[in-house]
């Protein structure tokens, strides 16, 4: 690490420890913490991962100038923002504070999270700078790629609270992307460590949407995938409110099925398949899917299933996957 990017680091852990303390020791992070208790999460799981507050009344460029931090270094850091004059505010008010690290574990950049209600974005995160570079980072992979190597696999959620509490739920191996889709860097990233990912997004029609989209984008990857589908309208975080870390830890583990068979389950949604003509297009849509299987026994088993479950002679479905397999060899 050359040295401007060493003071850029210095300044997060300092930010990080400040926030910290705000959260745990003081008047100022008394409701924000009540927040985090009120949401199961444990003391151990906000030091782990170094949670903090950043107050209403702005604090970090007052502390940054008493530490005599050069105007060019805290300019330079994200963590303000510049007015017209070239003053510097703190960027991250009123909110809490989820310091993200680099591969080594080191703090370079936030997420902020409202908590109370209001019409902000419930999000903030720093923007790119020359040491935090979105497209790189993967939220918690730092802590988890000991355990991602030993367990030989990594789980993937979509955000950072259902890390954290995947983490307390004693499920170790899990990242997020920051809140965007997954980018070549941060799979090249994933498959020094790994070759196995599980994709565990939210319960929800969006998580849903990306999982497919995930699924797509890592077709070529050369990764082992699988899929943990969490219940109906609920994420992970909140199966872990809902149920407790035991059951979460077991779910994770069981829930666990291929892209195939959560490819099935998606192409139902917004289908009925008593009308006629959405069964005839799904049957397509899973053909399709079919007719990407290399191997002649899984295509077997699909076609197997097709015929059994919706009562169609297979030798149809097998002409219909020719036409496919004709027209995109
Ligand atoms: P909680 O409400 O705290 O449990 O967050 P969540 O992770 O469940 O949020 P959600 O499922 O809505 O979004 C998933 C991820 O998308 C978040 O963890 C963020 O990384 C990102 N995200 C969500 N809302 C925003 C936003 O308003 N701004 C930005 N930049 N990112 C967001
Ligand atoms: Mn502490
Ligand atoms: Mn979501
Ligand atoms: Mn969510
Ligand atoms: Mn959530």
């Amino acid at each position: 690490v050359n040295s401007p990017n060493r003071n850029l680091i210095s300044l997060h852990e300092d930010a990080k420890k400040l926030y910290h303390h705000i959260l745990i020791n003081t008047e100022m992070g008394e409701q924000a913490l009540e927040y985090l208790k009120n949401r199961g999460l444990s003391d151990d799981t906000i030091e782990h991962y170094q949670l903090g507050f950043a107050p209403q009344q702005k604090i970090l460029e007052e502390f940054f100038k008493q530490k005599k931090i050069s105007y060019d270094l805290l300019r330079k850091s994200g963590l303000f923002i510049e007015d017209a004059d070239g003053n510097l505010k703190d960027r991250f008010f009123d909110r809490i504070m989820f310091p993200i690290t680099d591969t080594n574990g080191s703090v370079v950049a936030f997420s902020g999270r409202v908590f109370d209600q209001n019409n902000q974005a419930k999000y903030l995160n720093s923007p790119e700078t020359e040491i935090f570079n979105k497209r790189k980072v993967l939220f918690n992979f730092s802590n988890a790629k000991d355990e991602i190597r030993k367990q030989h696999s990594v789980i993937l959620f979509e955000g950072f609270m259902d890390v954290i509490s995947a983490f307390q739920s004693n499920v170790k191996n899990g990242i997020a992307s920051m809140g965007t889709s997954l980018t070549k860097e941060q799979i090249y990233q994933i498959k020094r460590h790994t070759k196995n990912l599980y994709i565990c997004y939210d319960g929800d029609i969006p998580g849903q949407n990306a999982i497919d989209r995930a699924l797509k984008l890592l077709q070529g990857s050369q990764l082992d995938l699988g899929v943990i589908k969490m219940p109906k309208g609920i994420d992970p975080d909140e199966y872990r409110k809902q149920y407790g870390e035991d059951k979460f830890f077991n779910y994770v583990d069981s829930a666990k099925e291929s892209p195939v068979s959560f490819e099935m389950q998606y192409l139902k949604l917004n289908r009925n398949l008593d009308n006629e003509k959405d069964l005839t297009s799904y049957i397509s849509d899973v053909l399709k899917v079919v007719a990407k299987m290399s191997k002649p026994i899984e295509r077997e088993i699909y076609l197997n299933q097709l015929t059994e479950q919706f009562n169609i002679d297979k030798n149809i479905l097998i002409k219909q996957l020719d036409e496919i397999d004709a027209f995109e060899p």
